[in-house]
């Protein structure tokens, strides 16, 4: 009797050892070993996961690798598919190549199959034929929907199958532009032995998918679940076979959705596109800055203007701070930032600028579901916990850049000019921004910021630039108010001419050489 051959294969990374173990030799996980039959690859293609592979181009494996001058090999030829969905064809650096396959991911319930299906109908009404493959709803569920969203055009086809052969005989028959698999999770191909939805399969069938788009020189789109700690089921496993990986995020309690490039082989990584869901379905932000700052209350107490970049945009978020009362286990609540940062920020206020936030409850949120975790906005943090602790607005024209570090020093961050035109944009009068070291303005003076220095439009933007983040409080409340709790209304005297607008007066510290 011959014994069945297994391995044992991590589900996070997607190798194969030999021997059950509790943690994985290659990534390290621990538990995600699970036993699996070993089927060797057909034909011996498909590589190190034994994966089906459905088509081969002639010769494969045994053609010659000839070499040839790189400024001799011709540019991939195929133009960019544009979505025609603005936010998504930024994230892509244009569109959708055909021949490629991207990967959505995402949590359950944060729209991938709305997003997809718009995008689909968007692409039908330029003239593409698109398919639909539809591994989960069925297709009545997908017309309920597409009707609601006006995305049931003829030119958009659905195929309701899990079944990976009869997908391939969809897309054979039907020879689509643009092809969508909703989920790449739940298609199967009965011949590998190995369940449905194991990762030997979900690969296997990625793998098989994106082969055969190639061959069609289609564009795929594979959608891939979230599991709970983040990650794509069968994640780094899937991740190597497409050339584009799209994260979708957003917390299902808010509208707003952002979606990131992870890897992008034909264009950047780092830009997002932000959504908001509705009625309609999903609605391009065009502009972040004035959905974020919609409700802002200018003038309460515990609020401070922050301007993180997101991918290559600026954007304004509010930070609001709830200073409570003393506590014996003080506790920490943060929203939309790194509590990690937060508690560091409570330690470098409670020492090195004498507000004592220390002992007591501390909840920090960013406003609109936003997400702000650079150390960029670790100024706006602080004065939003001081204008609580103190009961005193931050003035309402007022936003803060800048980094803090351990010895409350203020630090300098990176997209100076993008976050401050994007403040001024907004019709904000003045700014609390690190010292600028070295630079020049056009008449010779030392600038005081990126701005001044490139754009020449000080004037109408106050910069104030701040060495400690004991001089950023003096600045934003006046000087009597930040050591011994003195009250802050009223502003303190003026050194340097800078007003902030609706507030307290500011001393205009000089930038500092050599910190
Ligand atoms: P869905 O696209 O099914 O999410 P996913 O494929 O990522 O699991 O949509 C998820 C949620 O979006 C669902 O709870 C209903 C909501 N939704 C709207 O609010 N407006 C709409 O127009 C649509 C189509 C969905
Ligand atoms: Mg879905």
């Amino acid at each position: 009797m011959t014994r069945l051959r297994t391995v044992h294969r991590c589900s996070s990374c997607g190798s194969a050892q030999a021997r059950w173990a509790g943690r994985c030799a290659s990534c390290g996980d621990w538990l995600s070993l699970h036993e699996e039959p070993l089927s060797p690859p057909p034909g011996g293609v498909g590589g190190r996961h034994g994966l089906a592979v459905l088509s081969c181009p002639p010769g494969a494996g045994t053609a010659r690798a000839e070499p040839r001058a790189l400024a001799e090999v011709d540019l991939e030829g195929a133009p960019l598919l544009p979505t025609g969905i603005p936010e998504l064809d930024r994230v892509l650096a244009g569109g959708l190549l055909p021949g490629s396959a991207t990967l959505l991911g995402g949590e359950p319930g944060t729209g991938k199959s709305t997003l997809l299906l718009q995008v689909l109908a968007s692409m039908a009404a330029a003239g593409r034929r698109c398919l639909l493959v539809a591994a989960e709803e069925s297709a009545s569920q997908i017309k309920r929907r597409a009707h609601r969203l006006e995305a049931d055009l003829p030119q958009v086809f659905v195929a309701e199958s899990t079944d990976l052969a009869s997908i391939e005989t969809a897309v054979l028959e039907l020879a689509p532009q643009v092809i969508v698999v909703d989920s790449v999770q739940a298609v199967s191909d009965p011949s590998l032995g190995s369940p449905p939805g194991s990762l030997a399969q979900v690969s296997a069938c990625a793998h098989a998918l994106v082969t055969m788009a190639k061959s069609a020189e289609a564009a795929l789109v594979l959608v891939g679940h979230v599991t709970k700690d983040g990650m794509l089921a069968g994640p780094r496993a899937l991740e190597h076979l497409v050339d584009t990986v799209l994260s979708f995020e957003g917390d299902r309690y808010t509208s707003l959705r952002a979606l990131r490039a992870v890897k992008h082989r034909f264009g950047p990584t780092g830009e997002t596109g932000l959504f908001e869901m509705g009625e309609q379905g999903l609605v391009g932000v065009a502009d972040p800055s004035s959905l974020f700052l919609g409700d802002r209350l200018a003038g309460s107490a515990g609020s401070a203007v922050a301007v993180p970049v997101e991918g290559y945009r600026a954007v304004l978020v509010e930070v609001q701070a709830l200073v409570g009362r003393p506590s014996s286990v003080p506790r920490r609540y943060v929203t939309g930032l790194d509590p990690g940062r937060v508690g560091f920020l409570v330690a470098v206020l409670d020492k090195r600028a004498g507000v004592a936030v220390g002992d007591r409850d501390v909840y920090v949120s960013v406003a609109g579901g936003a997400r702000a975790p650079e150390p960029a906005t670790d100024l706006a943090v602080c004065l939003a916990l001081a204008s609580s602790l103190r009961d005193t607005p931050v003035p309402p024209g007022l936003v803060a850049v800048g980094e803090v570090g351990l010895g409350g020093e203020v630090r300098r961050v990176g997209a100076m000019v993008k976050r401050l035109t994007e403040a001024q944009r907004l019709g904000f009068s003045s700014a609390l921004v690190p010292p600028h070291r070295g630079a020049m303005t056009r008449s010779g003076r030392p600038a005081s910021s990126a701005v001044e220095v490139v754009a020449g439009t000080a004037g109408a933007f106050a910069q104030l630039p701040a060495p400690s983040l004991l001089a950023a409080l003096a600045i934003a409340f006046g000087h009597r108010s930040v050591r011994g709790g003195a009250n802050l209304k009223g502003g303190a005297s003026v050194k340097g001419g800078a007003s902030v607008k609706g507030g307290a007066s500011a001393a205009h510290t000089q930038p500092t050489e050599g910190r």
